[in-house]
């Protein structure tokens, strides 16, 4: 089944997107509005982008990418295998004048140099459920180093593999925390709220920290941070408790429980 996780991830993505444009969770009318989607540590850690030309790789509806436009990138670029989210994205461009401040491509993410024609960007933004579904990290990689220009800079935040390790109930130990062979899922619904899924059946893969810094020392970039983070984006487990703001909530673990790693960052510089 593995063999044919591109064909299967597409289907299935091209799908969750029919179901995301109208889900409360992304909210595209409250973005039209002007909320920012981006996450307070990113904005502290990738800090000022003004002026910079910044490639948001696997951009999904372009939320995040266009927060960047708003935010003073001089132009940004989002990239993303689904055809569907990217015209979702280009619509929302559109309908907020940034249509000539960014571009989007619809490209699997192993033939970015390709699909962008070589050019070089100060800042290759990705993350937040990207890199599950990539079964080579070595190749991403070298696909990211490729993108940068000298000077310019990686950042990737995402879901910490240990979250993976235990169960739903966060105690249980179920997943092999080094086995990166990758899972077939059959589900029938997305991770937001809406109706099913017509392509149920995706392939995904949990890849190590070790191994993504590896791959990403070994494609030549000198890592900066590699930041573990205490606080989550959703209820992974029941005893997170939720606060923040109702948009844009932040999940972490009750005053004197013990913590675990629930995110991860990374700043890595091509030179
Ligand atoms: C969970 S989303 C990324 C999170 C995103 N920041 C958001 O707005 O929530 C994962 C994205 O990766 C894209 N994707 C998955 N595999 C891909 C591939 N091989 N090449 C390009 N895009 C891919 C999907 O289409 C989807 O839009």
């Amino acid at each position: 089944m593995t063999d044919d996780w591109l064909r299967r991830n597409r289907a299935n993505w091209d799908d969750r997107v029919r179901v995301h444009a109208d889900s409360d969770f992304y909210d595209l009318p409250g973005f039209r509005d002007g909320a920012c989607t981006l996450r307070g540590f990113e904005l502290d850690e990738l800090g000022d982008v003004s002026g910079k030309r910044l490639v948001h790789l696997q951009c999904h509806m372009g939320q995040d990418t266009l927060s960047w436009a708003r935010r003073g990138a001089a132009h940004v670029t989002g990239l993303d295998f689904s055809e569907a989210a990217i015209r979702t994205a280009r619509q929302l461009a559109e309908d907020l004048a940034l249509d000539g401040q960014s571009r989007f491509v619809t490209a699997d993410v192993y033939d970015a140099a390709e699909a962008l024609r070589g050019e070089r960007f100060d800042v290759v933004y990705t993350g937040l459920g990207a890199l599950c579904w990539l079964p080579d990290l070595p190749r991403w990689a070298r696909v990211v180093a490729g993108l940068l220009d000298d000077g310019g800079v990686l950042y990737l935040a995402e879901f910490h593999p240990f979250t993976e390790v235990l169960g739903d109930d966060g105690k249980s130990v179920e997943v092999d925390y080094f086995d990166e062979r990758g899972t077939t899922w059959d589900e029938p619904h997305t991770y937001t709220d809406g109706p099913p899924l017509a392509h149920t059946v995706s392939v995904q893969w949990q890849h190590p920290l070790g191994a993504v810094v590896t791959a990403l020392a070994q494609a030549g970039l000198r890592i900066e941070f590699l930041h573990e983070h205490a606080t989550t984006l959703f209820q992974r487990y029941p005893v997170l408790e939720r606060t923040g703001p109702a948009q844009n909530p932040v999940f972490r673990f009750p005053a004197g429980h013990p913590r675990l790693p629930l995110m991860y960052s990374i700043r890595a510089t091509r030179w």
